[in-house]
């Protein structure tokens, strides 16, 4: 069996064969529901993960597992139609290769988006929210997916995790939301391991840990991309208000769904401009 590296490099190889002498810049990870943004990118050379050696098919509704490569505003990106989640049994080791087959194409910046439950009670459905830091519960109880052995061709053993979420790129992400006259909240992000939504005690615990939103991904991507020095932008959409007492309604997957379908083009022009810069 190859080592990590190696099969990081196979993939980013044959990622080359794919689209030749096409560099791109940004990453961009696409959230539950929000694949449309796909289409805006032009010209591109689409690949599903089936074809990448090392990447692991996606099996959530809403998530469709195609890479492709192409221009976004004027930029040259990669964007992850549909990503890996824990929850669907993946290692974390699984969830975030292709954060670093993106590092090894030459890909500095990564845009992660997510579908998040609101946890602060001035957040409503249909907020989207930047992220200025996180919450890794799993990763305090062993489930980072920088555990075992480091290989320092990757990064280094100890890496710090402030400043995760790019103070220049948040800039560059609410002067975009002000000239577009878009609302941005900011808040923490908690990464819970899922597939359940949380119990009502479960969101007045993670609401008295500080965390605003409240989701199943992007922190092992977000440890991952960090690792590898890159540099992060992440942006939750508020797709339901978790709920806090027993007479709440429930959070499920069409909601979610549903909710990230009708934020997305506001989404959709956010990154666009962003990325534009
Ligand atoms: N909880 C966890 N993950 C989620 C939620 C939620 O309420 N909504 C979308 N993803």
């Amino acid at each position: 069996m190859p080592d990590l590296y190696d099969q990081i490099n196979t993939a980013a190889n044959y990622i080359r064969s794919r689209a030749p002498q096409f560099q791109p810049a940004i990453g961009i990870i696409l959230g539950s529901g929000l694949g449309a943004l796909a289409d805006d990118v032009t010209d591109a050379t689409v690949i599903p993960y089936g074809d990448i050696p090392g990447f692991a098919p996606s099996t959530v509704v809403g998530h469709a597992g195609r890479l492709m490569l192409g221009n976004l505003g004027g930029r040259p990106v990669l964007v992850m139609a549909g990503r890996l989640h824990f929850y669907e049994g993946y290692s974390l080791q699984q969830v975030t290769f292709p954060v670093r087959v993106m590092h090894a194409l030459g890909i500095g910046t990564l845009i992660v988006t997510n579908a998040a439950g609101g946890l602060n009670p001035a957040y409503r459905q249909g907020d989207l929210m930047l992220i200025a830091d996180h919450i890794n519960l799993p990763g305090m109880a062993g489930n980072s997916p920088l555990f075992g052995p480091n290989d320092e061709r990757l990064g280094p053993r100890f890496p710090a995790m402030n400043g995760a979420y790019d103070p220049e790129l948040r800039g560059l992400a609410r002067a975009a939301a002000a000239r577009l006259d878009i609302p941005l909240r900011e808040g923490v992000y908690i990464f819970l391991s899922g597939p359940t939504y949380e119990t009502p005690a479960e969101v007045r615990m993670l609401r008295t840990l500080g965390a605003d939103a409240v989701g199943m991904s992007t922190v092992p991507e977000v440890t991952v991309a960090r690792h590898s020095g890159m540099r992060v932008l992440g942006i939750s959409t508020i797709t339901n208000e978790a709920i806090a007492d027993e007479a709440g309604g429930s959070a499920n997957h069409s909601e979610v769904l549903e909710t990230a379908n009708l934020i997305g083009p506001r989404l959709r022009a956010l990154i666009a401009a962003i990325v534009a810069g």
